[in-house]
């Protein structure tokens, strides 16, 4: 992260609480890459978090049909009950778990759950226990709410994901929150049941640890890997987790912004306390084609997966075939996040030493103009996070690219 008094003017002094969080690494590479395209030159871009399809015909249907009878004043604070309706019978239907009405709340995304969680419950120091590599918002957002964000590196020798024994030993008495995301971005690692019970036994042990599960990439596994959400493996946890999730990557609704979660119904109430302040509720239209998108038809989402397996199996193979890269096949969401260790301490064609990860992201994007993304931003080196969400035609060409690039490497 670059700090914000990096790129702000003279006689501007921005909050503290902002001091160390600034513009992310992702959209500053991203900037960077579409100014080249903007200049004429043929930059492939694989940095989006974003699936490449379009919002479902329906869902758009059912947003039309919102404006024209009307939906389009403030609604009930965190969710009319059609939507709170529909999250209650997602989580019933595809994961097992009974949240009533006062245990669920929509807002402006996830990206916004996750800050009405953190800001109604974090005091200056808590900490919030993160496992790397993570999606960078999180540690973001909790340093912005007060919080202290323990990262915990995970590197693919552990599949990117926390062990019981570094979970038991990060927590303290200021530890409130773990934040797990399932699969992840960036790595795609999934935990499966197996895989959660030693987390949650460590969880069992500690009463005043809570856990913040984040399913939002819920809908795109592979390989028959059988998606579960913590409390549904246990449900003394139920009383002390935050579930979140959202159609933004499943149903391809990202510009819509709307994410949801279940969870106890004091901590609800008071998330809606922040966000009566901060949105007063989300878009009406946009709850009018959640509730389409999660009570409508899903069987399009198998075909996605489809679509998206043939493309990660794709890259996966392609990055294995060069020298000095290293891929683990990630069990789920849109990406890749490639060891890059290999490359580490070689010399580009004009006598730079690669020695981060960065550097080798900077050279792909200098010299064959394509845009991945480094570990650094996401809390671990050196790897590079490629989202495969765009077409096979350019993933084909981008891979070729990377592989005369890293050819030249000596
Ligand atoms: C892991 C993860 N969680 C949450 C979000 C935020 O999703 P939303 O669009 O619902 O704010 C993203 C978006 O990139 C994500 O990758």
């Amino acid at each position: 992260m670059n700090a914000l008094s990096q790129t702000t003017e003279a006689g501007f002094e921005p909050a503290s609480r902002i001091a160390t969080v600034g513009v992310s690494k992702i959209l500053q590479i991203g900037a960077r890459a579409a100014a080249m395209k903007r200049d004429g030159l043929p930059v492939i871009i694989l940095g989006a978090g974003e699936p490449d399809f379009d919002t479902p015909d329906n869902v758009k249907a059912a947003a039309k049909a919102a404006i024209d009878r009307g939906d389009t004043k403030y609604t009930a604070l965190d969710g009319t009950p059609d939507l709170k309706a529909a999250v209650v019978a997602k989580f019933r239907r595809e994961n097992n778990v009974d949240y009533a009405t006062d245990e669920v709340t929509v807002a402006t995304g996830a990206k916004q759950i996750l800050f009405n969680a953190f800001m109604a419950t974090l005091n200056a120091g808590d900490e919030v226990i993160i496992p790397t590599p993570y999606w960078t918002s999180y540690s973001d957002i909790v340093e912005i709410c007060g919080g202290v964000s323990k990262l915990i590196a995970c590197p693919a020798e552990s599949g990117f994901r926390l062990q019981a024994e570094q979970l038991e030993a990060a927590i303290t008495p200021k530890t409130r929150w773990v934040l797990l995301n399932s699969p992840s971005n960036p790595s795609g690692a999934a935990y499966s049941a197996a895989d959660y019970q030693p987390l949650i036994d460590v969880l069992l042990r500690h009463p005043h640890v809570w856990l913040m599960v984040d399913d939002m990439y819920e809908h795109i596994v592979y390989d028959g890997f059988e998606f579960v959400t913590p409390v549904a493996i246990e449900p003394r946890l139920k009383s002390r987790t935050l579930t979140v999730n959202g159609v933004s990557k499943a149903y391809a609704m990202t510009g819509w912004r709307i994410g949801y979660a279940g969870g106890p119904k004091a901590l609800i109430k008071a998330m809606a306390v922040i966000q009566s302040q901060a949105t007063s509720c989300p878009s009406s239209i946009s709850q009018a084609a959640a509730v389409e998108a999660l009570n409508g038809p899903q069987d399009f989402l198998k075909e996605r997966q489809q679509s998206f397996k043939a493309r990660r199996d794709l890259v996966v193979a392609r990055l294995n075939a060069i020298s000095g890269i290293d891929c683990r096949t990630p069990e789920g969401a849109f990406y890749t996040f490639a060891g890059c260790e290999g490359l580490i301490g070689k010399t580009t064609p004009a006598g730079k030493t690669i020695a981060t990860d960065a550097d080798f992201t900077d050279y792909l994007l200098e010299t064959v103009h394509v845009a991945v993304v480094p570990g650094s931003a996401f809390g671990l080196s050196p790897y590079f996070r490629i989202s495969y969400a765009t077409s096979e035609a350019e993933l084909k060409e981008a891979l070729d690219r990377i592989a005369a690039a890293c050819e030249k490497l000596s």
